[in-house]
């Protein structure tokens, strides 16, 4: 009946999740306020794992890509799914550090990574760093000699690849900030280059095509496409590439109308073309490592709102505003991403009106969805926006000096609070 399958309609008619009632976690917590089910973030996790075992032997990783959604008690529950960990931030990695993180199983990544960044990777042993660019790279190789290591490195390649999703979070093709391209020469040269220094390692290549994308087709393209790649690296510069890294971007469903690849088919059908690959040009099999990072979280999460006033314009739309926005979910904003809503409080209550979720911030764009379908609200119910669990505490910001909500983790009907709402003393507290 929900989009999301650990949500569940109870006998009062509420919505629930991980088996506790919204309107219990709303009074309990109050609203604004995230709401993640754990069970569904294992699950997915777990979906991830055992299909690196099924269909490439386990010879791979699943890393998550924090971004998503990145917080200390996340990167303990990734941990102990038995993951890695993408990070793109000294802010991220040490979050994943104060979270004891096996550091040997972080990847950091970025376009523009700082050098007290990348000496924070470096002291504290990162497994392997991205490069993006020479500027990194000749960097890189001067803060691992200084420290007297040989660092471990993958190159951000942009395999030309142009998937289907917002302009925004495309990045794959040429005309992009991230990495390196293939059919300029660049990517090539750049590695010759780095197989020439001392105190970095090519040990992989790495690619990501953008986000949420529901078709294999450009998944499997990548696969090949990089796999042509490691062959003319070895071919023309004798380098056996241990670690092919194919991103994440898996679609997941925000509305009806979605209809996602079932996560384990873009493990299947990756592995399928890789090992075909390196048959046809005779290198050995790389290890697999995939980056999901929304398919893993987005869909276990909730943000529970109050309703305020509700604003009929006659013949042109109804605002229902809410106790919080594009403060906490930017996404309407910036993406005009789609999002269902459920009013937890009437979950079963038929959708007869047209209405447009709105904000509380100063701002005109500031809504969370327009023109949705919903049933009669009223001022004081409770909304449930779905599959928020990605990008949107990740991106959420102190616009109108508006505290962020809390963030609790709910599994078999017990709720804990992972991240504490904020208090006006904490936005003030870097104020001189
Ligand atoms: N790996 C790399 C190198 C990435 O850049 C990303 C996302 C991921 C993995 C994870 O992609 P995912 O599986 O989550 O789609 N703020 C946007 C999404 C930006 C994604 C940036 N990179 C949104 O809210 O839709």
């Amino acid at each position: 009946m929900f989009i999301s399958e650990c949500l569940k309609l109870n006998e009062q008619n509420h919505l629930e999740i991980g088996g506790c009632d919204t309107l219990a976690l709303a009074a309990e917590y109050g609203t604004p306020l995230y709401v993640m089910d754990e069970g569904l973030i294992k699950k997915y996790a777990k979906i991830y794992t055992d299909a690196i075992t099924k269909y490439y032997h386990g010879n791979g990783m699943i890393l998550y890509a924090s971004k998503a959604f990145c917080t200390v008690y996340m990167a303990k529950l990734i941990k102990a799914c038995g993951l890695g960990l993408d990070v793109v931030s000294g802010g991220e990695l040490y979050t994943a550090l104060k979270a004891d993180f096996p550091t040997d199983k972080i990847y950091f990544h970025g376009n523009n990574k700082t050098m007290e960044e990348l000496k924070l990777a470096i002291d504290n042993r990162v497994g392997r760093i991205v490069v993006d660019n020479l500027f990194e790279l000749d960097m890189l190789d001067a803060l691992a000699q200084e420290a007297g290591i040989v660092q471990d490195i993958l190159f951000r390649i942009k395999p030309g690849i142009d998937a289907h999703t917002h302009d925004f979070v495309m990045t794959g093709q040429i005309d992009s900030k991230f990495g390196v391209a293939l059919e300029t020469g660049e990517a090539f040269n750049i590695i010759a280059y780095a197989n020439k220094l001392l105190n970095v390692k090519v040990v992989g290549v790495h690619c990501h095509i953008g986000s949420q994308i529901f078709d294999l087709a450009p998944f499997t393209e990548a696969a090949r496409v990089m796999m042509h790649f490691i062959g003319d690296l070895k071919d023309k510069l004798n380098l056996e590439i241990e670690e092919l890294n194919l991103g994440g971007g898996f679609g997941i469903k925000y509305i009806d109308e979605h209809d996602p690849v079932a996560y384990d088919c873009y493990i299947a059908s990756v592995s399928e073309v890789v090992k075909n690959e390196a048959i046809l040009r005779g290198v050995k099999l790389p290890k697999i490592l995939m980056e999901p990072g929304r398919s893993i979280v987005a869909p276990a999460g909730i943000t529970l709102y109050t309703v305020g006033a509700v604003k009929e314009i006659p013949s042109i739309r109804k605002y229902v505003s809410v106790d919080g926005g594009m403060c906490d979910n930017p996404r309407y904003m910036m993406y005009q991403s789609p999002y269902d809503a459920v009013l937890a409080n009437k979950a079963n209550a038929p959708k007869t009106e047209l209405v447009t979720i709105a904000g509380k911030c100063c701002e005109s764009g500031d809504l969370i969805q327009k023109d949705i379908l919903m049933p009669k609200i009223a001022v004081g119910d409770t909304l449930a926006v779905l599959a928020t669990g990605a990008y949107n505490y990740s991106m959420s910001s102190n616009y109108n000096r508006i505290p962020r909500p809390a963030v609790v983790m709910v599994e078999n009907g017990q709720s804990k609070v992972i991240v504490k709402r904020e208090s006006y003393e904490d936005i003030l507290k870097n104020d001189l």
